[in-house]
């Protein structure tokens, strides 16, 4: 698709797009709302019950079969236990009581999920690590977090942007002397692909002043019920027909003005439906792959083809032929500061259920459902070979899965460098879409309040 101009060449376009939208929707029912959301986890679910509760009409279009994104529980089916095998907590703060409030949900404490004795071994060979143990942070560390306060809640960064934030996260401990903290800081979970080349920049805005609040004050809350996907599932009770599961949009148009609005054609599995909205609030992953259908200008691509998810898995495995009171730990025998060599599982944590237990694996390239498990699956007839007290006859069971792939975009040093942050945000409310989620910073709380204070320029949009 080549720019839209205005004038004439844009009305030609626009009818172009008009009946392709047209063709595959044609016939199909009109769905007319305020705000059109696009991606239903956590951003895409605060931003629908808000905008509701503030007296706006939504549509959600969520790809797939539930709500709530990186979250995810499997209930075990003799107990009906809740197993967390995603996202494992939340921030306690102001902004994830009052969205729990308006769902209907009972808090309690949390702590760190970290319940059993950890064994450190090579997964590539089984091996275990021996005398690693993971120190607590440096007070070096928060000194250097300190001078970069626009990183704590998102990535509004100086023009230009300091050098120093640009090197990896390997060189920059070694310039600024913080080479002590190696183990501490490459030691967190959730952090997709190759931890020794991530830029400093996204060291500091993940493992940031919230994010180490949880780990050493335990500000943490987590649902009564022990189910963290209870907020999305309320959310889904909640908002009823306003939300299109297993749905895409697979043909969109944007005018250039408030007052053309927003349409879209969207896939669902009771067949297309036309969705005309004021403004679009874009809460999946901003990819190219995601936002194609949406007719993106050259602008809009310069921008979103620069940004690039992780890859990332999680499932669910019993039987594992390993002793029950540990936590297994992937780490690298000779690799620089014990990282673990990819892809491969990044650990197998136990679960409120004996036996049972839940994994994580991260990969350089896209992985299939299969592969993911064919390759833990792998890693376990290893472990079995090497732990002590390990049963070698057990088969693994895997009763539960998912992709985070494509997990937090990131840019490279280069885009950073010419202003791709800048130029994200600049985006805000251009063609009548808005960009939320984790783009910005990676913790769902703080994506709640960058989210609450995008809001208002919405509403105000949408009233134009
Ligand atoms: C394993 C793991 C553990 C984590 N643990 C924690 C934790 O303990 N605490 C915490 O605060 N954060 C945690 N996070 C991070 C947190 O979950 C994310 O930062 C947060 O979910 C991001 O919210 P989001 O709205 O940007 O994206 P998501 O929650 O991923 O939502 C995006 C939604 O868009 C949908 N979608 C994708 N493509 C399309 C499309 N083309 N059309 C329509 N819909 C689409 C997806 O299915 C998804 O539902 C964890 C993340 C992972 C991967
Ligand atoms: C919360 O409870 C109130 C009052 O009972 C009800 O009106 C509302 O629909 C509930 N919301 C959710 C998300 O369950
Ligand atoms: C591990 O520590 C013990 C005791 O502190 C020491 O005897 C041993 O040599 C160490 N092993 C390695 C591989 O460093
Ligand atoms: C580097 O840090 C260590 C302690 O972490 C300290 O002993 C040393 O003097 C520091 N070196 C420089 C050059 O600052
Ligand atoms: C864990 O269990 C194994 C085998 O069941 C046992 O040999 C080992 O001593 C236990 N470890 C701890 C720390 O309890
Ligand atoms: C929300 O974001 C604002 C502005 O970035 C920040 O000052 C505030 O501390 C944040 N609140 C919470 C609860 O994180």
């Amino acid at each position: 698709m080549k720019p839209i101009k205005l004038g004439s060449s844009f009305s030609l376009v626009a009818s172009v797009l008009a009946r392709n939208v047209h063709a595959q929707c044609q016939g199909a029912e009109v769905i007319t709302r305020d705000i059109a959301i696009v991606g239903g986890g956590a951003t895409g679910t605060y931003a629908a019950i808000n905008l509701k509760d503030q007296g706006k009409s939504i549509i959600v279009i969520e790809k797939r079969g539930a709500l709530g994104g990186h979250t995810s529980t499997y209930h075990d089916p003799t107990t009906g236990t809740p197993i967390n095998y995603g996202l494992q907590l939340y921030h306690d703060d102001e902004v994830s009581r009052s969205f729990f409030a308006l769902l209907n949900i009972t808090v309690s404490g949390g702590t760190f999920p970290i319940s059993k004795i950890p064994l450190y071994i090579d997964f590539t060979d089984g091996s275990p690590v021996l005398n690693y143990s993971i120190p607590p942070l440096n007070e070096d560390y928060f000194q250097a977090l300190h001078k970069y306060p626009y990183l704590e809640n998102g990535l509004e960064l100086p023009d230009p942007v300091p050098e120093e934030l640009l090197l990896t996260w390997a060189e920059y401990m070694e310039q600024f002397n913080l080479t002590d903290d190696a183990i501490a800081t490459y030691s967190r979970p959730a952090v997709p692909g190759d931890l020794t080349k991530i830029l400093a920049l996204y060291v500091f805005n993940n493992l940031n002043t919230v994010m180490l609040e949880e780990e050493l004050e335990g500000k943490i809350i987590v649902n009564a019920n022990g189910d963290l996907a209870e907020p999305y599932s309320n959310a889904l009770a909640e908002l009823g027909s306003d939300v299109l599961l297993n749905s895409v949009v697979t043909d969109g148009q944007r005018g250039s003005k408030p007052a053309d609005g927003v349409r879209l054609c969207v896939s669902t599995p009771e067949g297309s439906k036309r969705v005309i909205a004021k403004q679009l609030v874009f809460s999946a992953p901003p990819v190219l792959e995601n936002l194609e259908p949406f007719g993106l200008d050259e602008r809009e691509t310069n921008i979103i083809s620069q940004f690039e998810g992780g890859f990332y898995y999680t499932g669910v495995v019993t039987n594992l032929g390993l002793p029950t009171n540990y936590s297994y730990v992937n780490r690298g025998q000779k690799t620089q500061s014990h990282v673990a060599s990819l892809p491969g599982v990044v650990m197998f944590n136990p679960t409120n259920v004996e036996g049972t237990y839940y994994y994580w694996y991260t990969s350089l390239s896209d992985l299939t459902k299969e592969q993911v498990e064919t390759e833990t699956r792998d890693t376990l007839k290893l472990l079995q070979k090497t732990v002590a007290g390990a049963d070698a006859n057990a088969e693994p069971q895997f009763v539960a899965y998912k992709s985070h792939t494509p997990l937090h975009p990131t840019a490279s040093a280069d885009a950073i460098r010419k202003g791709i942050y800048r130029d994200i945000y600049s985006l805000q409310g251009y063609r009548n879409t808005w960009y939320t989620g984790s783009l910005l910073v990676t913790g769902s709380s703080q994506l709640w309040n960058i989210t609450s204070q995008l809001l208002p320029r919405i509403i105000a949009a949408s009233e134009q």
